[in-house]
């Protein structure tokens, strides 16, 4: 969190030369350092249940006491949590977000991007001077157990709070019979699909890793009979013909111009003529919503993307040049009501 200022003290490092900015940023970062290593130590989990002393969070943790009596002394610092009479607690911010049982639980992100930035972001400079990432991003998380499943749980519960109005706003004809989700990994967009349309059918084509997740999904949904989980690499996996929507959900900002355009071709060609592309993307014009993290956080993806993957968040009239050149008219775009960043692209082909 961050660190805790009056409004008189915020100004000071903000909006004077009297104190470096910088200084915050330090303190910020320690906090979710801090507040990373917390929660894979499960910290927070130990203290569901109510206050407890060191040595008791020590024995739970199987953690060093002095060692994690500075970490939780940190922590209260920040407002992670608080202390009483010897005792640590969740603060309230704590126990509502970062408890791994609540369906709408920030603890699979605060873990995922901890990996991203102690993992990956320790070499920024390396990607900046090089213009290239610098590694296989999806390949290294297929690798990681762990924070792959961290990372599906995160788009799978976006998906839960995007579906609808996705569904909404992408009508399926009644002779529409096929979709197909690339990337679609925790296949929480197709199984919102074929809930509202039972005469649809969906494949997913992922990594492996990912689509054990999407099993999941789909499994639950009691929806196996109506969607083809295919394995494979996006670029040379078998697509398959005559789909009537291909979804490229969050996938081309991972990917520079060229490889954008060459998937654009591949969606094309596994259309029907007439069919429909839709791409969701946090753009890089981010509108001026009322005051929020929306612009700070495009900010920070697109950056992320070009360190580990090459891609970056792209603007509309770039990703309308690339759909027409792969042969689509009729582009659009529309900002999802129920978040900052992100868009609906859609096109036709032919
Ligand atoms: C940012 S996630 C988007 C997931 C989902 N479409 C969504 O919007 O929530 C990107 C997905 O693309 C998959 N992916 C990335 N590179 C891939 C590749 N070369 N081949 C197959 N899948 C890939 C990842 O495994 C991941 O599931």
């Amino acid at each position: 969190m961050p660190v805790p200022l009056s409004p008189d003290e915020a100004r000071q490092f903000l909006d004077s030369a009297e104190s470096p900015a910088a200084y915050l940023d330090l303190l910020d970062a320690v906090s979710f350092r801090s507040a990373g290593a917390a929660l894979r130590l499960g910290v927070f989990e130990a203290l569901a249940d109510g206050p407890l002393p060191v040595a008791e969070i020590a024995t739970r943790t199987g953690t060093d006491p002095l060692g994690l009596r500075l970490l939780l002394d940190a922590l209260a610092g920040y407002g992670y949590l608080t202390r009483a009479d010897g005792r640590y607690a969740n603060s309230a911010n704590t126990a509502r977000w970062l408890l791994r049982a609540a369906p709408d639980s920030f603890a699979p992100v605060l873990s995922f991007w901890t990996t991203v930035v102690t993992g990956w972001w320790h070499d920024l400079e390396e990607s900046i001077r090089t213009g290239g990432p610098t590694g296989d991003f999806y390949a290294w998380l297929e690798k990681q157990p762990e924070t792959l499943a961290d990372f599906q749980t995160m788009l799978r519960r976006l998906s839960g709070w995007l579906g609808g109005e996705i569904v909404d706003l992408l009508p399926v004809g009644a002779d529409d019979r096929s979709l197909l989700d690339v990337g679609g990994g925790h296949a929480g967009y197709p199984v919102a699909f074929l809930r509202a349309h039972p005469h649809l059918r969906a494949t997913v084509v992922d990594l492996p890793g990912a689509l054990e997740q999407g099993a999941v999904t789909v499994a639950e949904a009691g929806l196996t009979d109506r969607v083809t989980l295919c394995p494979g690499d996006l670029f040379t996996a078998d697509w398959g013909t005559g789909h009537d929507l291909v979804l490229l959900f969050n996938i081309v900002h991972g990917y520079q111009r060229e490889q954008v355009s060459s998937l654009l071709c591949r969606a094309a060609a596994a259309l029907r003529p007439g069919g429909r592309v839709a791409l969701l993307e946090p753009l890089a014009e981010v509108p001026q919503r009322p005051p929020g993290p929306g612009e700070a956080f495009v900010r920070m993806f697109s950056l992320n993307l070009f360190h580990t993957q090459g891609g970056r968040a792209y603007d509309f009239p770039e990703l309308a040049d690339l759909l027409a050149g792969a042969g689509f008219t009729d582009v659009r775009q529309t900002m999802l009501t129920r978040s900052d960043t992100d868009h609906l692209v859609t096109a036709v082909l032919g």
